[in-house]
């Protein structure tokens, strides 16, 4: 029987998704950050739930790597970056023993499928989009990140994997809310911004900014848009997201465009992508031409290929694919994605890609072409059976699963093993430096 505030020594079992040591102590399952597989620690207990408890980490006993002083004086407060504890080249052991886990414990493949991890060129100021939380509490604004495993934000001055600009937008729109804060009719709207999201172009340095709102129209708009454009002079557009606070997607469906253009442009390879609010585009921009050379790889493609790009986003895989294949058909649930990914086929000048807008669920049933590869990129919860079955059954040499959760994509990879898809290799690609996050690219092949 555990008990609060007493200290137990384990070792440790697995990891989870999210970076966190597993062990246990008689039948209790215990939690605990910064450790690695296989040490032995000491921890004090600091939660005891039905099923499992949290522990604090107090000592490493046996140790089983390096350590290294956190980069980030919030590393233990914010949630984000659980990895930065241990060199680079560590955290690639751990991201490889995350996706061999998933694989062998929920697909039961061999372990030797999953190849070591490619490191990301970019370790810092990594990423083009960030979306920090912004809560009014005890008279003060707090803008960053949420502490981690709650709704707490704590107040940052700095992210080391956001690029430089977004740290810039963060700052500025920070002072347009504490001025705000000063006026007594803002005051009753403390709630006006409740999210700032942010996507950077890393090939242009153009910045989009986004307001998620639950107001219909913001007070005082001229002295944000003067803050921002006085701090970031490379604003390309300013944008109100509206949504009501408290629902757990960030982003409304409703986009006001406030201040300069529609859209930004980023590059991958030689192709150029543009980039609407509400459109995915992966976050880290130079390990993603190392991921679609790898599903390019994968797909095996010899230039007259029929390919199926599901979840396609704003068509950048099927771009970027196009010039090795036959045709491409790509399907998005998103309009504005789809919109994009039209106006990315015609300034790429790419003729043999096709898009559809739907639910993949109500779309890839109706395909009857005959198709050689499918790629698949579906969100972190993986796809539904009616899809894995729809894949089975348009029967393509080739399947390559891109996915960013090791968990879903061991469970899809287990359905498609068992309806002739053998897996061939899971490549894991590290786009997400510091954190506990993984994609990976599976190849299965007909049996
Ligand atoms: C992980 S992203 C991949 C996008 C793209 N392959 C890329 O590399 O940029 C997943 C995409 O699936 C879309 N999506 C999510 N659920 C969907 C569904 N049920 N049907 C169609 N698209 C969906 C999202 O809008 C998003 O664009």
């Amino acid at each position: 029987m555990l008990t609060i505030g007493e200290l137990y020594t384990f070792d440790i079992l697995g990891l989870t998704q999210d970076g966190c040591g597993i062990g246990m102590v008689g039948d209790s399952k215990i939690f605990i950050d910064g450790v690695l597989l296989g040490e032995k620690v000491a921890g004090i207990i600091t939660k005891i739930e039905p099923g499992y408890a949290a522990a604090r980490l107090f000592e490493i006993i046996e140790s089983k790597g390096d350590r290294i002083p956190p980069l980030c004086r919030y590393f233990n407060r914010c949630g984000g970056c659980s990895l930065q504890f241990i060199p680079y080249d560590q955290q690639l052991t751990v991201k490889r023993d995350i996706v061999k886990e998933a694989a062998v414990r929920i697909a039961g493949l061999d372990a030797r499928l999953v190849k070591e991890a490619i490191g990301s060129e970019d370790i810092l100021y990594y990423r083009n989009k960030a979306q920090y939380p912004a809560q009014h509490s005890e008279g003060k604004w707090k803008v960053g990140f949420y502490k981690s495993r709650s709704r707490e934000v704590i107040d940052l001055d700095f992210c080391f994997l956001q690029h430089k600009l977004s740290n810039d937008v963060r700052k500025a729109v920070r002072i347009y809310l504490d001025e705000l804060g000063q006026n007594e009719q803002f005051i009753e709207r403390k709630a006006a911004i409740h999210h700032i999201v942010t996507r950077v172009s890393h090939s242009t340095c153009d910045v989009m900014v986004i307001l998620v709102t639950a107001l219909n129209e913001l007070p005082y708009v001229e002295r944000l848009i003067e803050k921002l454009t006085d701090k970031v002079p490379k604003l390309k557009s300013l944008y109100i997201n509206h949504n009501e606070k408290g629902t757990s997607q960030v982003m409304g469906e409703k986009n006001t465009l406030i201040f300069g253009e529609e859209k930004i442009i980023d590059s991958i390879g030689s192709f150029n992508f543009v980039i609407s609010p509400l459109s995915f585009f992966q976050v880290n921009p130079t390990q993603t031409r190392v991921l679609y050379d790898k599903v390019r790889e994968f797909a095996g493609l010899v230039g007259r290929e029929a390919v199926l790009d599901l979840y396609c986003g704003t068509g950048t895989i099927s771009i970027y694919l196009s010039e090795a294949a036959g045709m491409v058909i790509g399907v998005e649930g998103v309009e504005e994605a789809v919109k994009d990914a039209e106006i990315n086929a015609r300034i790429n000048r790419v003729k043999n890609v096709e898009f559809i807008c739907g639910r993949v669920e109500h779309v890839v049933g109706k395909i009857c072409d005959s198709v050689d590869v499918v790629i698949v990129d579906p969100p972190r919860k993986g796809c539904k059976k009616e899809v894995l079955d729809a894949m089975v059954r348009i029967n393509p040499a080739r399947i390559v699963y891109v996915s960013c959760n090791p968990s879903t994509m061991a469970a899809d990879v287990k359905y498609l093993s068992q309806k002739g898809y053998g897996v061939s290799v899971i490549q894991p690609i590290d786009m997400f430096p510091h954190t506990a996050h993984v994609e990976t690219v599976t190849l299965l092949r007909k049996v």
